[in-house]
């Protein structure tokens, strides 16, 4: 497994010396991009499937990304689909496969009014109840990888595109004190972590991630454990927010890390040659504005291939958002990702990193207890 950090060829990982002229953006002396990201004491993450974690697939998400995601694996329908029966096996698996690899974990995700259980929706809960309902969660999950996990994104899309909360199982019942509760009730939980509120179309600077910024602001005021916002990303082909890196300094002037955390460029299908090229651009857009913010801790993917991007499913007729193609080829944006940075230069002070620089915190040794 080292040796394919450490050298060889993508291309001929993925398929042999044939793709070595079907997919001219990877060549042999390319140097991983963990390993680019790790010189630059930055994250390179991807969204992962458990279950996929095996043969070129898993090779590939080892080799090329210092972080895994769990895609859905650690949200609450997947975690305790029946109440009080708890389903830990693909979350700790990519627990385990990072843990091996070297790759930090982002859990994802704690608080969300999507993919929640069916026995939560549909019951009936006074305030008191739901509380607790929501404290026991964010206890057991995150108490039961603590140590193991890098930053959670605690809370996921909190707001309305205009900025108002969003109407959801949590707003509703115990109004807007449950994002500083789970924050609280998650840093009891793993006083290391890192916590995150987490959302989409807060990329540029407009009313919800005004809204967003508020919201951090308020808490840091008040002491409440934040450390962090996830700007996921999920872009438009050509439409990366012109003041995205101005949004990243803005939090980050705030006192809190940003983290690119669901990047993906979707496109009408079929792409070509010109559409590749624009994402690649895209892509290189979002990695130079993050990098040039030294509290933008990285960027990752939602996944990294085509071949398991959630874009077709829920956007009819786009798609090729990810920079591998579904033939786990590189693309076009996957070399702009490269470039991006190769460009941004070695960490101020960190001389010469051969190799030995590493991203987020060291991976705990100590076997999590699971009796
Ligand atoms: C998506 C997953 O990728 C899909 O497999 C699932 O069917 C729906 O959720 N924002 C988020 C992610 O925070 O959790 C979502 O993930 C994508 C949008």
């Amino acid at each position: 497994m080292r040796s394919l950090r450490t050298g060889l060829s993508l291309a001929a990982v993925v398929t042999g010396a044939a793709l070595l002229f079907t997919a001219p953006v990877a060549h042999a002396a390319d140097t991983p991009l963990r390993d680019l990201a790790d010189a630059r004491g930055k994250v390179i993450g991807t969204a992962v499937t458990g279950s996929k974690l095996t043969g070129t697939y898993g090779d590939i998400a080892g080799a090329q990304f210092n972080s895994l995601t769990p895609g859905n694996a650690m949200k609450w329908g997947s975690v305790e689909p029946t109440q009080g029966s708890f389903n830990w096996g693909e979350a700790d698996q990519i627990v385990a496969f990072a843990q091996a690899h070297n790759q930090q974990v982002r859990g994802h995700t704690l608080v969300w009014h999507s993919q929640n259980p069916s026995w939560l929706t549909n019951g009936t809960w006074t305030p008191a109840q739901l509380g607790s309902l929501l404290q026991n969660h964010i206890s057991t999950e995150v108490g039961r990888y603590r140590g193991e996990i890098a930053a959670w994104d605690v809370v996921n899309e909190p707001f309305n595109e205009d900025g108002t909360y969003r109407s959801t199982l949590w707003y509703d019942g115990l109004g807007a004190g449950y994002i500083a509760n789970a924050l609280t009730w998650a840093h009891a939980a793993d006083p290391a972590a890192k916590l995150y509120i987490n959302d989409y179309n807060v990329e540029g600077v407009n009313a919800k991630s005004t809204a967003l910024y508020n919201l951090v602001k308020d808490l840091k005021s008040r002491g409440v454990p934040i450390d962090g916002v996830g700007l996921q990303a999920h872009l438009i082909l050509g439409q990366v927010p012109s003041s995205l890196q101005q949004n990243i300094q803005r939090f980050a002037d705030l006192g809190v890390d940003v983290a690119i955390t669901e990047l993906d460029v979707r496109l009408t299908l079929p792409p070509t040659a010109a559409s590749l090229a624009q994402q690649a651009s895209d892509y290189r857009a979002v990695a130079d504005a993050c990098l040039a913010v030294p509290r933008c801790v990285g960027l990752s993917v939602w996944d990294y291939t085509d071949r398991y991007s959630w874009i077709p499913q829920f956007f009819a007729g786009q798609g090729a958002a990810l920079p591998f193609d579904e033939d786990l080829r590189p693309k076009p944006a996957y070399r702009a990702l490269v470039d991006a940075f190769v460009a941004a230069g070695p960490r101020p002070g960190s001389g010469a990193c051969s190799g030995a620089c590493k991203s987020g915190r060291p991976v705990r040794a100590a076997p999590r207890f699971t009796g």
